[in-house]
């Protein structure tokens, strides 16, 4: 018994990751139509792949998971860099040929020679100040007998231009050239033009991917695939309160999984109830991030007695959304009512939904439109989950009805 419990509690941290990306392929959930279009991608010539969506949905995860599909095959060279505020055209290039090592013969010394090798990076042979066509060069000697591809991961945290408009560059040569080599960029971002400067250029060549917030099914499947590394169980119950609370956003399954299930190892159990889920709930929200605690906090704080930030935040956070996320005053009428039990007409909440997308309440929403037409979305998309979560510990609402 004690040792069943020590090996769960070591297998917990395998099973669910909010931390990191999947790197375990059993563990992968989901995705099939995303990966069959960036092998599609990376498999004709000329084109090359655009991976972009909202923070922690699993698009780095899915890059592990491509690199792990290639990584058996001999034919196949990935290199991955992960690109930060500080890189240059030249140093991702560099990073990324310090990946890629090569191999020459030398001959030995004296008089019965044993034959040595030398290894070197390819980043060695990259000069100093590199332009797109050094890339094209090297990158088509590698494609001469292989498939090359290139992930460059956090592409938005690329604050300088020149460097984005010279991978664009690099991307054009690339595929007016027809080389064998795909480049994939990866980034935090609501479409293409946000990420790429100059896109307009290479339009044809890219094939752009946009990461969607994940199933239900797909959530499932994350929770399932947990339990199956645990060997427990979860009441269905306790697994559909799991599905909606995570809102479609994989960190968040992981973060509640983590805690759900920690609380029903504690308790000596092999089943998750929905006991378990409350008390996961109230642990995961101490471990969220604390940007979104303080925003939460921001969008909320009042010294007046009986007011209701908190109440018409929630009911934005519960709010039905367009296939963008965006959700009208008149959206929020509904849930506002069933928190409440009140009946609010749009003027009464109107300001509030205004100030939250000001600076002073933390720009929870960001707001878009016309007067009278106003749109809003949430700003970071752990902030729904996280205000669904704390309206159930703080007894807004009812808890077993999510
Ligand atoms: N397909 C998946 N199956 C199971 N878990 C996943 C999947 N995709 C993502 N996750 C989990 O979701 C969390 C976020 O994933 P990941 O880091 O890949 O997201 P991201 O979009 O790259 O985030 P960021 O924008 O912060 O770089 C991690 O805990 C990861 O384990
Ligand atoms: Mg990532």
């Amino acid at each position: 018994m004690q040792n069943e419990y020590m090996e769960r509690l070591v297998a917990l941290g395998e099973a669910f990751t909010p931390g990191s990306p999947v790197n375990n392929q059993d563990l992968f959930s989901g995705r099939i139509e995303q990966i069959q279009k960036i092998l599609g991608g990376v498999t004709q010539r000329g084109y090359h792949v655009v991976l972009y969506g909202e923070r922690g949905v699993g698009k780095t995860s899915l890059a592990n998971f491509t690199s792990r599909i290639y990584s058996n095959s001999p034919g196949v060279l990935i290199a991955k860099v992960t690109c930060d505020a500080g890189d240059n055209f030249t140093s991702i290039w560099k990073k990324a040929f310090k990946e890629i090592t090569y191999t020459t013969p030398k001959a030995g010394i004296g008089f019965s020679p044993t034959p040595e090798a030398t290894v070197a990076a390819l980043s060695d042979f990259l000069p100093d100040v590199t332009n797109p066509d050094d890339v094209r060069r090297m990158l088509a000697s590698l494609a001469a007998d292989k498939t090359v591809l290139i992930i460059l991961d956090e592409y938005d945290r690329i604050i300088d231009k020149l460097t984005s408009t010279l991978i664009s560059d690099t991307i054009k040569v690339l595929s007016d050239n027809g080389t064998n080599a795909t480049l994939m960029l990866i980034g935090v971002a609501d479409s293409v033009s946000d990420l790429i400067e100059g896109h307009q250029s290479i339009e044809r060549a890219l094939v752009q991917i946009p990461m969607p917030r994940m199933s239900n099914e797909e959530i499932g499947q994350i929770i399932d695939k947990g339990a199956g590394v645990l060997k427990m169980h979860v009441a269905p119950a306790a697994r559909s309160m799991i599905v909606k609370l995570s809102q479609g956003v994989p960190y968040v399954a992981h973060l509640l999984g983590l805690h759900c299930f920690k609380s029903a190892i504690a308790a000596g159990s092999s089943s998750v109830s929905t006991d378990n889920v409350k008390l996961g709930i109230s642990a995961s929200l101490d471990q969220w991030h604390a940007s979104i605690k303080k925003t939460y906090y921001d969008a909320t704080k009042s010294p007046q007695p009986g007011n209701i930030y908190r109440e018409v935040l929630l009911a934005c956070a519960l709010s039905d959304v367009d296939e963008l996320g965006y959700f009208t005053a008149a959206n929020v009428r509904t849930p506002l009512r069933d928190i409440t039990g009140r009946e609010y007409e749009i003027p009464n909440f109107a300001a509030h939904l205004k100030q939250f997308s000001e600076e002073q309440r933390g720009h929870v929403l960001a707001r878009e439109g016309t007067q009278r037409r106003w749109r809003y979305r949430f700003t970071s998309p752990m902030m729904r989950p996280y205000i669904i979560m704390k309206g159930h510990t703080d007894g807004l609402w009812d808890h077993d009805g999510v």
